[in-house]
């Protein structure tokens, strides 16, 4: 597809309203104009070239940009809605560092395919996806994202795009740390799993995977709303974690460990009460940067294995199973159409601008979220 050389220059306005005529439309005006906009050259977006505070009016900033080419590999979609997700605060994180072109953040939402580069196979034009992100490129917060097509699956017919644009990062991320990094299958049905956070976007997903999994959920809150969030998804028992969790794993019938840890938040202060509420040979699952150095011999005496888990490893290190991304997606898909996973979807702002971006890494930063927030519409 080419692009005409302006918004609403003469030349794309005669190019629309030629193809307006010849397929019979009647020559309406907010369609030629929404048309003219769509094949126009450039797009709105939110980004930045400083890295600020959020309360910095210059953090995000609207922008009219280039729309992105497509690669070969590649799919370009017209972003229906987006979702914010603590990656997104912290690559926008207050540093020395200006950027000479604007940065775009997003690695999740919800759009429908408009164009596709030559080797892309796996989707239609007009097909409706979601999708994460690459960190290596620009994102989500604009009007088209131009993304590997292993990175998008279909979206689920039985969601909005508000409520598919909230759950592919975080779910992909629940979902490969209990299968890919813990190894659980079926085969575990029975086992406990302890999820240090279970109220926001990740542990929220992990929650109603691991009960799919016949696994039994242990989660942790502070709050009486985040509490009940994390019951509403499945959680067999909720614990505070603004108090020692080993009392009361031990007043609960665990004072034998659990078989699993999913660690959503800093390990760091977590480290001995992890090194203790692990069982004998089981398993914990890192998916959060440790603010400190941690001290790993206690792993051996119990034979405990430690892994990790970030989305992006497999894009970024372009590894031979990378595939497995869409695969992910595709399961993912399915479990929310046939109703087997609930969208985590709390909060809905719109339109997507750099106003309400601020407002959504606020509550980020501020940690007072449960589920996903997302920005729909321009
Ligand atoms: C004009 O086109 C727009 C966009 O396709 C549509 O929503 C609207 O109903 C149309 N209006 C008329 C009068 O046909
Ligand atoms: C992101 O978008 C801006 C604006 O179009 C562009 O200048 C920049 O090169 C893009 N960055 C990447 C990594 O593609
Ligand atoms: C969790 O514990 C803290 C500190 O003791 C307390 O303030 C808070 O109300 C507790 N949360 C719930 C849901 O009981
Ligand atoms: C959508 O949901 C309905 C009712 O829950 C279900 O019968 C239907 O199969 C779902 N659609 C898809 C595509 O799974």
């Amino acid at each position: 597809m080419a692009y005409a050389i302006n918004d609403y220059s003469k030349l794309s306005l005669l190019v629309i309203v030629t193809i307006a005529s010849c397929t019979n439309l009647n020559n309406n005006v907010s369609f030629v104009q929404e048309m003219a906009h769509n094949l126009g050259k450039t797009m709105r977006a939110v980004g930045f070239y400083k890295y600020l505070p959020i309360t910095d009016p210059n953090s995000l900033i609207d922008l009219e940009v280039s729309i992105p080419k497509v690669q070969i590999n590649e799919v370009l979609i017209q972003v229906k809605a987006i979702s914010v997700n603590p990656i997104d605060t912290k690559v926008r994180a207050p540093k020395p560092i200006i950027e000479v072109v604007p940065k775009i953040l997003g690695f999740d939402g919800a759009g429908i395919v408009v164009e596709k580069g030559e080797n892309a196979k796996l989707f239609n034009v007009g097909d409706e996806v979601f999708f994460t992100g690459d960190l290596r490129k620009n994102g989500s917060n604009a009007e088209y994202v131009a993304l590997d097509e292993i990175l998008v699956g279909k979206k689920p017919k039985n969601l909005t795009f508000e409520e598919a644009a909230a759950m592919p990062l975080t779910t992909v991320t629940a979902y490969e740390s209990l299968y890919d990094r813990l190894g659980i299958t079926n085969e575990h049905k029975d086992k406990t799993l302890l999820i240090i956070n279970s109220a926001g976007g990740v542990g929220s997903a992990a929650t109603q995977l691991a009960k799919q999994l016949g696994l039994k959920v242990i989660g942790t809150a502070s709050r009486t709303e985040t509490v009940a969030f994390t019951l509403r998804h499945g959680a067999d028992v909720v614990f505070n974690h603004t108090t020692d969790l080993l009392p009361q794993l031990e007043a609960n019938g665990y004072g034998s460990g659990v078989h699993y840890i999913l660690v959503n938040y800093d390990p760091y202060p977590y480290w001995d009460t992890l090194m203790k509420a692990i069982k004998p040979q089981g398993k914990i699952c890192l998916i959060v940067d440790s603010s400190g150095l941690v001290d790993l011999r206690p792993l051996k005496d119990k034979s405990v294995t430690l892994v990790s888990e970030m989305m992006s490893t497999r894009i970024k290190y372009n590894t031979e199973d990378k595939f497995r991304h869409h695969e992910i997606l595709q399961i993912v898909s399915k479990m929310l159409d046939d109703g087997s996973l609930k969208s985590t979807l709390t909060r809905t702002m719109t339109p997507i601008n750099a106003a309400n971006l601020k407002e959504a890494h606020k509550l980020i930063e501020n940690k007072h979220l449960l589920g996903k927030i997302v920005l729909s519409g321009f």
